[in-house]
């Protein structure tokens, strides 16, 4: 298992902590490595041969911690930075900080090493502060219904002694986040990324779901299927008073075929206010297979993995 930690000497410093597990619990190493800045790393991102930190440019002040303020405070002055490390083997020396303009990282679809050796990163981003409930030092925070993240692809030589990003590739221009992919393809080329969209010319019926939310702004109503070999995009829209959760892959029974099987989300459903599972095939993406309605309403949730029962 490869993991991470931000802070991990504390609230305060910048210290970051990598380190890779064996399946009995053994450390197999652990490097320490200094940031350049105190700011959240919500997602990390990993190939055959590196890791990488994006850094959300929401950082912590110890000094305003002490007064009672917030711990993460916008910086709008803050690059984007990513933190590139070998995988394997590192020392804290060898991590390279590569920067782009202030922007907003959000969750990795994946990442791979191309045939040139640059290293391919595929992430959401947003020019704007996605986490609007922490403002900047002025309470400066976007609207809500103003932010929108797109898939991006940023590919860097990690060789490179120029640390400035080139600017990403738009892979996806809908408003998207949570990403996920068939994994038995993380860390390689890929083809097929599913993901949570919202597109409000779909018919969403957004006054009647604020009205049963009390207020704020929903999110996500329907989701995305990415081939980005044709790019080409598939569109489940699962209802005018529903919202989606992140979705699951699930592999289909004996097919090694990428992306091949089905899709499982948590959709709230909000003219029942109750909780649905919506399975989709990969092969017929726009048409749900099953709605299975649950006896119980669940919160908000997200992340998750599924496991065939015949694995351990
Ligand atoms: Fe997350």
């Amino acid at each position: 298992m490869i993991c991470f930690g931000y802070e991990a000497k504390g609230d305060g410093p910048p210290d970051v902590c990598y380190y890779r597990v064996a399946p009995d619990g053994k450390f197999l190493e652990v490097v320490w490595l200094v940031a350049p800045v105190v700011g959240m790393i919500h997602d990390f991102a990993v190939t055959e041969n590196f890791v990488l930190f994006p850094i959300m440019p929401q950082v912590c002040d110890l000094e305003r911690l002490k007064q009672g303020g917030e711990h993460w405070q916008w910086s709008p002055e803050t690059p984007f930075y990513v933190g590139v490390l070998p995988r394997t083997g590192a020392k804290p020396e060898d991590v390279k900080w590569f920067q782009y303009r202030n922007s907003f990282p959000g969750h990795v679809s994946n990442t791979f090493k191309d045939s040139s050796g640059n290293l391919v990163m595929d992430i959401a981003l947003s020019d704007k502060n996605v986490f609007f409930w922490w403002p900047d030092a002025q309470w400066n925070a976007p609207e809500p219904s103003s932010i929108v993240s797109q898939l991006k692809r940023f590919v860097t030589d990690p060789k490179s002694s120029n640390l400035h990003l080139a600017d990403p590739e738009v892979l996806q221009e809908d408003n998207s986040e949570f990403y996920r992919i068939d994994d038995r393809f993380a860390t390689q080329p890929y083809r097929h990324c599913f993901y949570d969209m919202l597109n409000p010319a779909l018919g969403t019926d957004f006054p009647g779901i604020t009205h049963q939310l009390g207020g704020g702004y929903p999110l996500y109503n329907s989701l995305g299927h990415l081939d980005l070999q044709t790019r080409k995009v598939e569109v489940y829209f699962p209802g005018r008073t529903h919202m989606v959760q992140e979705p699951v892959f699930i592999p289909r029974r004996g097919s090694g075929e990428e992306g091949d099987g089905y899709l499982l989300a948590l959709v709230n459903n909000y003219a029942t206010m109750s909780s649905e599972l919506h399975l989709l095939d990969t092969k017929n993406f726009t048409k749900v297979q099953v709605v299975i309605l649950l006896p119980v309403r669940l919160r908000q949730g997200l992340h998750g993995n599924w496991v065939d029962d015949d694995k351990p």
